[in-house]
């Protein structure tokens, strides 16, 4: 089915970007995607905060917000699925247009806003796949309007523990004003002091989960340091490293490349790999990273594990390759780990910081 894949991607590029989006995603769960086996290289077998994965190329959240395909994608070759952002409460983010291609960088442009149907139909997904194979997790973030955003955290994991593999925090949309304030380290340490509380119970109630940060990329330093040693001090099981930028790297063409928002795919790489490498430094082998930002190939992959990665994701490299992408980063992948001598991806984790 490799030509009718590739066409329709080609199709879905000349649409508008959003409803391509939605369009992608209805025919996923018609049945229509890819398959490939996330389990065909032994080599690629992962190891994460305690899970288990196939393989360590995961899809990064944003790509089904609402949990409305994760076994679809799951199907397509992925070894974690992560859906979400999900808030407490419905919200239609911001106005359109508000998601822009930017091809000739191989890049995307969002401001989506958190545009999602609220946790508790999420969770009701989630709930209906219970018992199926497969590392979904849960990506939590806080309404536009609230008026106590770490209540919003606490509130999203409550609702979607019991059924998620693990969950993960998401204070780096650059898209909810003041949002990104929660990387701040007072902010933090009430949000992260919070979240333990929330924890605990919840731990007791339905079992252990995996909570990871999302953090963004436009850190300097000093707030890479007061952030890993935070989730140190707080428990967190894994740092994702990272959200889109609000930088625009010179080398931009495009003319989108002027609006306002997020950026995400080819320009984000350099930016995210350097501050997932700031983060595995001040980590030392403390906690697992997940890397996240332009990868697209075997290649920025394998170079996201060198810096310190224990797993990566991926997302606007989805938009312009369809989804026979993971099964060929998977090949890609697993060919250079044989070419460089590693028989691990465990053995990569970390190799170019040393
Ligand atoms: C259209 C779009 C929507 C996104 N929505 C979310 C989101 O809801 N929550 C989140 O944590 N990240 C979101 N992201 C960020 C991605 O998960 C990822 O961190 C970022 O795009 C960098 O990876 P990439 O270069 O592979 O796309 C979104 C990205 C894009 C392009």
């Amino acid at each position: 089915m490799s030509l009718p894949h590739n066409a329709a991607t080609r199709v879905l590029r000349l649409i508008e970007p959003e409803s391509a989006h939605h369009i992608a995603l209805w025919g996923l769960r018609a049945g229509l995607g890819t398959r490939a086996r996330a389990d065909k290289y032994p080599r690629l077998k992962a190891s994460l905060a305690g899970l288990d994965l196939p393989n360590p190329i995961g899809l990064a959240a944003g790509f089904d917000k609402n949990a409305a395909a994760p076994d679809a994608l799951l199907a397509a070759g992925f070894g974690f699925v992560e859906c979400g952002t999900v808030t407490p409460l419905p919200q239609p983010g911001n106005d359109k247009p508000r998601l822009f291609r930017l091809s000739e960088d191989r890049a995307v442009i969002n401001r989506l806003g958190f545009n999602n149907e609220g946790v508790v139909a999420f969770a009701d997904r989630l709930a209906a796949r219970a018992g199926k194979p497969g590392i979904v997790g849960a990506n939590v973030g806080a309404n536009k309007e609230s008026a106590d955003r770490p209540a919003d955290y606490v509130r999203g994991m409550g609702q979607v523990w019991k059924h998620a593999s693990y969950v993960t925090a998401n204070i780096s949309s650059p898209n909810t004003p003041g949002l990104r304030g929660l990387q701040e380290r007072g902010a933090l340490e009430d949000l992260l002091g919070r979240m333990r509380e929330a924890r605990a119970l919840l731990t007791a109630a339905h079992g252990h989960r995996p909570l990871f940060l999302k953090v963004a990329p436009d850190l300097d330093d000093a707030a890479v340091r007061d952030i890993a040693e935070l989730a140190i001090a707080y428990e967190l099981d894994a740092l994702i490293v990272s959200n889109t930028t609000l930088q625009r790297p010179p080398q931009l063409t495009s003319d989108n490349g002027e609006e306002a928002g997020g950026l995400s795919g080819q320009p984000l790489f350099q930016l995210s790999t350097q501050i997932l490498r700031l983060f595995a430094q001040a980590l030392n082998g403390r906690l697992p990273l997940i890397g996240v930002g332009g990868v697209d190939n075997g290649l920025t992959a394998l170079a996201k594990i060198k810096a310190g990665a224990s797993a990566v994701q991926l997302y606007t490299s989805m938009v312009f390759a369809g989804p026979s992408l993971p099964a060929q980063i998977l090949s890609e992948l697993d060919a250079l780990l044989a070419a460089e001598g590693f028989d691990s991806i465990a053995e990569a984790v970390g190799a170019g910081l040393r």
